[in-house]
């Protein structure tokens, strides 16, 4: 368990909303719904630099505080969503900056990605994280300024060693941003391990209950860059609501509660499925026989998160079948909530996408572990 100020990281979650309001010694903060703020007698901001919600915002400022300790970060901002977080930080690039991006990743952003660069004429490399050296050699010393990793990655839950790829980007002048928002703040602290930037969908894991859409972005350093993405945050416009920050803080109290008990019951199904007959293959990075595991069992500590993929044995519409008969598992795309959903990943991504069609996605949430492995027999076996 790593400590913030002394304190584990479970206590910080649990009181994450205990700042005591000076007013009536709430312990719960109130929502500050305020879109602009008095001055004083000065003409200065009554609290340091709040004038304006586009910009700052008490409430939101409270989970941002609880996310930079988190994360171990010098700061960390919120936004309407997580794409609206990396979008700010692509839009710091230039004409001609160089990135590096991962061939399997949340296929959202890989399309805004591709977009992006091509609309801003940025060049992009793309590497396979399975493949020893790819990294190395898609990043060019000297032109690359970004590289971005998913670790573990949508929805084969590739395995990137992080430290490995600080060490490749800083060598070639370039930054390190982890999107870590399958193995969230306690299982991985990519900072730690000399990532420049960490990224999460909060609508996952951090939220944990599938109803706020948010996104966070942390960073080691407050410099330059991280200035121009405070900039894209408060002139771009891409913040969050006080109230979905209000909700973010409360679900963010049980995190460690909810991590614990997805990773838990993850890695028994993981393990019931990999016998079960019509289920040829089963990507967990919990498993020995995830080609990531072993880098896994050093950078992720206190478990491999919920998510895992199947592949089924059956073409794709027979392995569709399977996710609409499960009856505990909703057959839903998103993942982190405390409810488990089941997902044909090829449908979702689309024609385009490189999954296989006989992949299922599987988010698991904090129901009895033992009604999720009869649900998800019954379902394979009809
Ligand atoms: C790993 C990962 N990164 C980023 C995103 C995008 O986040 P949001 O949907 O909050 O914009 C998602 C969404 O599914 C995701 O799974």
């Amino acid at each position: 368990m790593s400590k913030n100020n002394g304190l584990s990281t479970d206590t910080l979650l649990a009181q994450a909303m205990h700042y005591l309001d000076p007013v009536d010694g709430g312990i719960v903060p109130g929502v500050q719904m305020a879109t602009t703020y008095a001055r004083d007698l000065d003409y200065e901001p009554r609290a340091p630099g709040i004038s304006y919600g586009r910009d700052k915002n008490p409430t939101y400022l409270i989970a941002e505080r609880v996310l930079a300790e988190l994360e171990g970060a010098a700061g960390a901002l919120l936004f309407s969503s997580g794409l609206a977080g990396a979008a700010a930080l692509f839009h710091t690039l230039k004409p001609g900056d160089h990135v590096v991006a991962p061939v399997i990743m949340y296929h959202g952003l890989r399309d805004w990605l591709m977009q992006f660069c091509e609309t801003w004429k940025v060049d992009i490399d793309y590497f396979d994280a399975t493949v020893d050296g790819a990294l190395e050699s898609a990043i060019k010393a000297g032109c690359t300024r970004l590289v971005w990793i998913e670790t573990p990655a949508n929805p084969t839950w590739d395995v990137t060693d992080i430290a490995a790829a600080a060490k490749l980007a800083h060598g070639a002048g370039a930054r390190l941003a982890v999107d870590s928002t399958v193995a969230t703040p306690l299982l991985t602290r990519p900072l730690e391990l000399g990532a420049d930037f960490v990224f999460h969908s909060a609508t996952k894991y951090l939220n944990g209950h599938s109803d706020v859409i948010a996104g966070v972005l942390a960073a080691r350093k407050d410099d330059e860059q991280w200035q121009a993405v405070r900039f894209q945050r408060a002139f771009g416009g891409a913040i969050l609501g006080p109230m979905e920050a209000w909700l973010l803080l409360r679900g963010m109290r049980t995190l460690h509660l909810r991590i614990q008990r997805a990773c838990e019951s993850a890695m028994a199904i993981a393990r019931r499925l990999e016998s079960h007959g019509r289920v040829s293959r089963v990507l967990y990075p919990g498993l020995e026989s995830h080609p990531g595991h072993g880098i896994a069992r050093r950078q992720m500590q206190g478990g491999f998160s919920g998510m895992m993929s199947i592949l089924v044995d059956g073409d794709g519409p027979a392995t569709r079948a399977v996710a609409t008969r499960t009856r505990v598992f909703v057959p839903a795309t998103s993942l982190g909530g405390v409810e488990s959903l089941i997902e044909h990943r090829a449908t979702v991504e689309g024609p385009n996408s490189p999954v296989a069609p006989n992949l299922l996605r599987l988010s698991v949430g904090i129901e009895n572990v033992a009604d999720l492995i009869a649900d998800l027999e019954q379902a394979l076996d009809g």
